[in-house]
């Protein structure tokens, strides 16, 4: 399907991790991409396979990507003003631009309000201005913090633990606001554990599968926090961006709050044994006293998902995890 004569789709952030895999799924869809990512922690390299269609502009037919650099909160009118003056308007926004790391935002929390709540504003406000036809917005399992029942249900009191998960919470209210004040149709998906091809295991609070993969290639130890027991649901960037993107280019689920998830559990031991068997380098598991504040066991019911945007996360975790050890080199 090539639907360049659509409107143009924004995409917050679309230099990260997440951000990428939906600029090429988009780009896949033959839309008009506009990335606006502040390249904190985003990087040029994830977009790079898509470079070539920066020089087709606007002015073709075929499907294309223009990048601004701006903080998002900061304010995005100005800088998507000469954009739009000259091919039409925004249609559609993807709000994915965050700062990303649970751990930071308790050590710097009004960078967090800045980024993840001033940020949802600000696109919001364009939302508004600009009649966009729907935002949708990259929330977490982090509203949640811990709870009773699991799996855990989008009607499950929501008890953030962190600045991080109180922002992204704030935004959910403010996303129902605008669109039952304002008319700007919105929806919220609750992101469980993300993994995939791109994702940065740089810093100690990268993603766990990020980590292993890169150890794991390299035949050094995995180092698994606790007694290992901790479960989470991990979902293939992939499937997140399909989900990203129905949600964002169709018109069902306004006002909804969805989970992104497999509704599959799995154990931090369970997966450390997977990736070192996978990359077959000898990398032993050691353990490390646990982290304070962890959730024990994280899963996510997945049925308003499925009943609302027809979404079904269909990559296996051992499928995923092929792709993304492939993708470090960790795998023939
Ligand atoms: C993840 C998200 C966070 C989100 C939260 C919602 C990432 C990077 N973080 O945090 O944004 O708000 O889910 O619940 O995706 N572990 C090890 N060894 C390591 C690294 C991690 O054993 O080297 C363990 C951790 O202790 C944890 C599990 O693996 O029990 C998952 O950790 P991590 O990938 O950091 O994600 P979450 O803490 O679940």
């Amino acid at each position: 399907m090539t639907s360049t004569s659509a409107g143009i789709v924004v995409v917050t952030g679309g230099a990260g991790f997440i951000g990428s895999h939906v600029v090429e799924r988009l780009i896949g869809l033959g839309r008009r991409v506009v990335v606006i990512d502040d390249f904190r922690t985003g990087k040029r390299a994830n977009l790079a396979p898509w470079a070539d269609r920066a020089r087709f502009g606007f002015a073709g037919t075929e499907p294309a990507l223009e990048v601004l650099t701006v903080d998002v909160a900061e304010g995005i009118f100005a800088a998507l003003a000469p954009v739009t003056a000259r091919f039409g308007p925004v249609e559609r926004v993807i709000h994915l631009a965050a700062q990303v790391s649970v751990v930071a935002s308790v050590e710097n929390p009004l960078v967090d309000v800045h980024v993840n709540y001033r940020g949802t504003v600000q696109v919001l406000e364009y939302a508004r201005a600009a009649g966009v036809r729907k935002v949708a917005f990259a929330s977490s399992s982090a509203v949640y913090g811990d709870v009773d029942e699991l799996p855990v249900r989008e009607a499950t009191p929501c008890q953030p633990l962190s600045p991080y998960g109180i922002d992204k919470y704030a935004s959910e209210k403010m996303l129902h606001y605008y669109s039952a004040v304002h008319g700007v149709p919105t929806t919220a998906l609750r992101f469980f554990n993300v993994y995939g091809p791109r994702q940065d295991p740089s810093s100690p609070y990268s993603g766990v599968i990020s980590i292993f993969a890169d150890r794991g290639r390299d035949g050094r130890d995995l180092t698994i926090f606790g007694d290992g027991e901790q479960t989470r649901d991990f979902v293939y960037v992939g499937d997140v961006a399909r989900a990203v993107v129905d949600a964002a280019l169709g018109d069902a689920g306004d006002r909804a709050v969805l989970n992104v998830g497999t509704s599959r559990e799995i154990t931090i031991n369970e997966l450390a044994t997977t990736i070192a068997g996978l990359c077959g380098r000898g990398s032993r598991i050691v353990h490390a006293p646990a982290r304070s504040g962890e959730i024990v066991r994280s899963v996510a019911a997945v049925d308003r998902a499925r009943e609302v945007l027809g979404f079904t996360a269909a990559t296996s975790l051992t499928d995923g995890l092929r792709e993304t050890l492939r993708s470090v080199g960790a795998m023939a």
